[in-house]
């Protein structure tokens, strides 16, 4: 799904919503003590840079992922942070292991629940490994227009045997006009209850085509299927399909030469949650 390195180099924009929001909430951030684990860590640079110091100073963060490079990656970086562990996890997991349920005070997310297809699941599971008390901070994508170049592509024939699963990759919450109101539904229906909940309207710019092409690259999920004969040809196409949804405005080069930036318009969702101490 991720290429470790090269989301390392391409992910300016996440690093800095999740920078946003975790400001945001440096109060409520602070008062998070004991287990807690930031879900979809990916190669752990937020996980420790960004999540870490603004928790307790007792807490201890486990950052978990699906992807064992990205584990194995943040595990062999972070070695020597005595309050850092890496756990490979997938939180949509029909089953979770027996042992995390109920062990987190507090969980952290930026950017991961949007790669769910089961949204419920994943919601669900936080509740699941939550102990009862126990608060979450999770921000993802609801909705950019990038996503129809996949839909785009997927009726080529020459890529469509790479993506007949090109749906699934397409966020949950993008088919919603309310997509706040329906992550609140979902939520209550978990049993949380509901501390924040918000949609944020957002924007990046990409200074040029090769920064939006790395970026692309970096959380694509086609292109490790592509063959290497076919794979310039559909990176080419993948970037030229999502340049042509967003607003591109020229700009020079310090060699005069004329290049494009790309000005990439997007919502996120931000809920802050907690799973009451006694249900009756
Ligand atoms: C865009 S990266 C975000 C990484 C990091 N949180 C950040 O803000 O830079 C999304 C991460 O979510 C992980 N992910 C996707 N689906 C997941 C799942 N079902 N369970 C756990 N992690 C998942 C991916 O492997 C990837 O590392």
């Amino acid at each position: 799904m991720y290429m470790v390195e090269e989301y390392e180099n391409a992910s300016k924009s996440q690093y800095c919503d999740a920078l946003e929001i975790i400001e945001e909430f440096e109060k409520e951030m602070s008062e998070m003590k004991g287990k807690c684990i930031d879900i979809g860590c990916g190669p752990g640079d937020v996980t420790k840079r960004l999540i870490l110091p603004r928790l307790s100073s007792d807490a201890v963060l486990v950052g978990a992922d699906i992807s064992k490079p990205m584990i194995d990656h943040a595990k062999q970086k972070y070695q020597d942070e005595k309050r850092l562990s890496f756990l490979q996890l997938d939180i949509e997991a029909t089953v979770l292991p027996n042992e995390e349920i109920g062990q987190f005070s507090n969980a952290l997310s930026f950017y991961c629940f949007h790669w769910c297809q089961n949204t419920w699941r994943a919601f669900e599971n936080v509740y699941k490994l939550l102990r009862p008390g126990g608060k979450a901070l999770i921000m993802f994508l609801a909705w950019n227009n990038g996503f129809d170049a996949y839909v785009k592509l997927h009726e080529n024939p020459r890529y469509k045997p790479y993506m007949q699963d090109a749906d699934r990759y397409i966020p949950f919450f993008q088919r919603y006009k309310d997509s706040r109101a329906a992550l609140r539904k979902m939520l209550e229906g978990i049993g949380f209850e509901i501390l924040h909940c918000s949609k944020r309207e957002k924007s990046f710019v990409y200074e040029n085509m090769q920064i939006l092409k790395n970026h692309t690259i970096a959380v694509n999920p086609f292109i490790s299927r592509i063959p290497d004969d076919l794979r310039q040809e559909f990176e080419d196409a993948i970037v030229r399909e999502i340049a042509s949804r967003k607003i591109l405005f020229p700009n020079k080069t310090n060699n005069d030469q004329e290049e494009y930036s790309i000005l990439d318009r997007y919502h996120i969702l931000v809920a802050y949650i907690k799973k009451p101490i006694a249900t009756c």
